[in-house]
């Protein structure tokens, strides 16, 4: 008789919940796995998307600090990923004391550097251009009536004139190369000798470089010695860049979270997030506004 196998015991801890996409932790005794359930299309199509892209860095340079899912059911319904699991702690659950900040900021800008190495991925990348791929993006954006009423009708018109006069002054370089586009403190995960894992590609593009510094300001603003540090970090590597071209991504980044005011304020984080994003609608379009506390 041969032995038998010892059966596989995998416990499933979930980890963020949402109406597109459940993340698990699968434990067995002796590896972790993340499970990622993708529950609508649209998120299905951007986990495609971005295994594909993943694929293609990979190839492009193996050691690049990314991890890969494996798709392991395909249901109409529903589909599943397994990947392998990061340990680390991401960034908007560590505390940090300077010296760590010096030293994850050093690594968060050799991370922006690996990815401008990137710009000859693909010939799509190549054929970008810039300006007309951020004017169709914002035009393509429609704001809720019901937002009118919440944040103010003279500030949301105010808000977008800021944007429309924006796309017309602001000069877009021409260079582009991979965004990860949602370089959020969620999506930066720290290890114990404080090298950084970038998770969640999902909303990849060729673009300005600059667009990612625009979504870390948010953790910059809740953090500002940590903010100063990455600046410094951030100016040393890619010298000073233009702060009015920054408040617009920030600002575009801002008007695609209005977009979608009706189904993101069901959730409770985004309650909290939204009070900050008005307050800045009520004021970005005004000379002098700093988006450094
Ligand atoms: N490979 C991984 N290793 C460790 N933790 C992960 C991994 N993938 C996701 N996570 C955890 O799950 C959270 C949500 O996953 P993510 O892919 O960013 O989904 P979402 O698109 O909902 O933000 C992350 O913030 C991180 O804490
Ligand atoms: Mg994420």
């Amino acid at each position: 008789m041969s032995p038998r196998e010892p059966k596989l015991s995998l416990e499933l801890v979930p980890i963020k919940k949402s109406s597109s996409v459940n993340v698990y932790l699968a434990e067995s005794d002796s590896e972790k796995f993340i499970v990622k359930e993708i529950l609508t299309a649209e998120a299905r199509e951007r986990m495609d998307r971005s295994q594909k892209l993943l694929a293609k860095i990979m190839r492009a340079n193996p050691n690049f600090p990314c991890v890969r899912a494996k798709k392991i059911i395909a249901l109409e319904s529903r589909e599943v990923y397994i990947e392998k699991f990061i340990d680390g702690i991401s960034l908007s659950q560590k505390i940090l004391c300077e010296n760590d900040a010096e030293i994850i900021c050093s690594n968060l800008v050799h991370y922006l550097r690996l990815l401008r190495t990137l710009n000859g991925l693909d010939e799509e990348c190549a054929n970008v251009n810039w300006k007309n791929f951020i004017e169709g993006y914002v035009h393509a954006k429609t704001l809720p009536t019901s937002l009118f009423k919440i944040c103010g009708a003279a500030s949301l018109d105010k808000f977008l004139t800021y944007i429309q006069n924006s796309l017309s002054e602001i000069h877009f370089g021409e260079t582009v190369s991979l965004v990860h586009n949602d370089l959020n403190a969620g999506n930066i995960l720290i290890q114990k000798d404080l090298k950084i894992f970038v998770i969640d590609y999902e909303w990849w593009l060729f673009g300005d470089p600059l667009k990612d510094l625009s979504k870390m300001i948010w953790y910059c603003r809740q953090f500002p010695d940590f903010g100063r540090i990455f600046r410094t970090a951030y100016l040393n590597a890619f010298g000073e860049f233009d702060e009015d071209t920054l408040k617009f991504y920030f600002a575009v980044d801002i008007l695609n979270h209005l977009s979608q005011y009706e189904t993101l304020i069901h959730s409770a984080a985004w309650k909290v997030y939204f009070e900050q994003e008005f307050e800045i609608v009520r004021n970005i379009w005004r000379k002098g506004f700093c988006l450094r506390k």
